[in-house]
């Protein structure tokens, strides 16, 4: 099969007992065993839920893993990840992360008795120097949330793997219509799926995928253990949000390198942040082990200029976090998604004040480029 047919038909896409082609939403709490100790398919649905199971089944076979999990939320997905770990161990992360992962790193793992180091992934060296005796885990994302950096998926998880470390990709910005870590060499990938995944902004969740068996084990264990699991009507509106997912991808993906072309040749812009422009410092390696570069967009306006002022004159585009929805949204990290890492961390990572988000919707390419032509003429 291939992935359009899969996004549709993989997984566990229709009800086996009706066959209803749009899987039940399955609301029972708990489910009638016929006799004491007889190992049923359902007993509980923290445990399991057919609805959750089915959108589980789904992302194992986009991601190419083994086993899937869903999450109430993509945060919840990555605190049931690290809970692998045990207090003593040691991760390498990305030091460029999405806010809230900087912060459930170091406000509450932390307090836990996990220890972190922070390095650029692009550079091999750095994480190879950061490996330590009780090193278990090396964790990032790629593309980066907001720098859009690209570490050499294939690369680092080989280095993890000589080292007996875990390598675990956020692979929310790319998607798995763009990038399969789990076949790059990864061992678990994670996803916020309030993103491109859910793709409506209707929708809060979070995915887990495995490809080793033991892992999957594992990271069921704790997300019963945890029980920060989706809820079925949830799970179905996921389910559907995926079914669309190359249809939305294809568009969201020619309107982005149709306003990387408008903000790279506008004089009111200094710098422009996306994977599929050659200029970009990740190009090479985003082309070698992407499909496509996704719609993401980071960018600096001229010094002098007012970010807050371009992105409040804009009329089609929404102000707002989050982004992987149909509609174009924007943001200032600095004082948005990315407000919880202190500034002169954040400085040092290269996330700038002035530095601007935009997730490129699939509204009509000539009315996005409009808008921003609109509002950086009056500046
Ligand atoms: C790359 C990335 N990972 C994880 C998360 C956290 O996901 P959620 O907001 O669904 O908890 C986000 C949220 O913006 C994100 O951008």
């Amino acid at each position: 099969m291939k992935f359009n047919t899969k996004l549709i038909h993989a997984g566990i896409s229709e009800d086996q007992s009706t066959g209803a082609v749009s899987m039940p939403i399955y609301r029972a709490s708990t489910y009638h065993q016929k006799k004491v100790g007889g190992n049923p398919d359902w007993e509980y649905s923290r445990s399991g839920n057919p609805t959750r199971a089915a959108v589980e089944k789904l992302i194992a076979d986009l991601e190419q893993g083994v086993a899937g999990f869903a999450f109430a939320s993509g945060s919840a997905a990555i605190h049931t990840v690290f809970s692998l770990f045990s207090a003593g161990d040691h991760v390498i992360v990305g030091n460029d992360v999405y806010g809230g992962t900087f912060r459930l790193i170091n406000q509450v793992l932390k307090r836990f008795g996990l220890t972190f180091t922070t390095v650029d992934m692009q550079d091999l060296s750095q994480v190879e120097a950061a490996i330590k005796d009780n090193t278990v885990a090396v964790y990032f994302e790629t593309p980066t949330n907001p720098l859009l950096k690209i570490a050499d998926i294939n690369a680092v998880a080989s280095l993890a793997k000589q080292h007996g470390l875990k390598t675990i990709v956020d692979n929310t910005f790319a998607t798995p219509y763009n990038q399969n870590p789990l076949v790059l060499g990864a061992d678990i990938v994670v996803h916020s799926a309030t993103k491109y995944l859910g793709g409506h902004s209707d929708l809060v969740a979070g995915l887990a995928v495995t490809n080793d068996e033991k892992l999957a084990e594992q990271i069921g264990f704790l997300q019963n253990s945890i029980g920060s699991v989706l809820g079925p009507d949830d799970s179905w509106l996921l389910q559907r949000g995926i079914k669309t997912l190359g249809a939305r991808m294809r568009v969201h993906h020619e309107n982005a390198a149709a306003i990387v072309d408008v903000l790279k040749n506008d004089a009111h812009v200094a710098k422009v942040y996306y994977p599929g422009d050659p200029d970009f410092a990740g190009y090479e390696v985003a082309k070698k082990q992407m499909n496509h570069f996704g719609a993401m967009i980071s960018f600096e306006l001229q010094s002098g200029l007012d970010p807050k002022q371009f992105v409040e004159q804009l009329q089609i585009i929404d102000l707002a976090e989050s982004l992987g929805g149909i509609e174009s949204l924007i943001e200032i990290p600095a004082v948005m998604t990315h407000g919880a890492i202190p500034r002169d961390i954040r400085l040092a990572s290269g996330i700038k004040d002035e530095l601007i988000r935009l997730s490129v919707g699939i509204e009509d390419q000539e009315d996005l480029v409009e808008d921003i032509q609109q509002s950086l003429a009056k500046l």
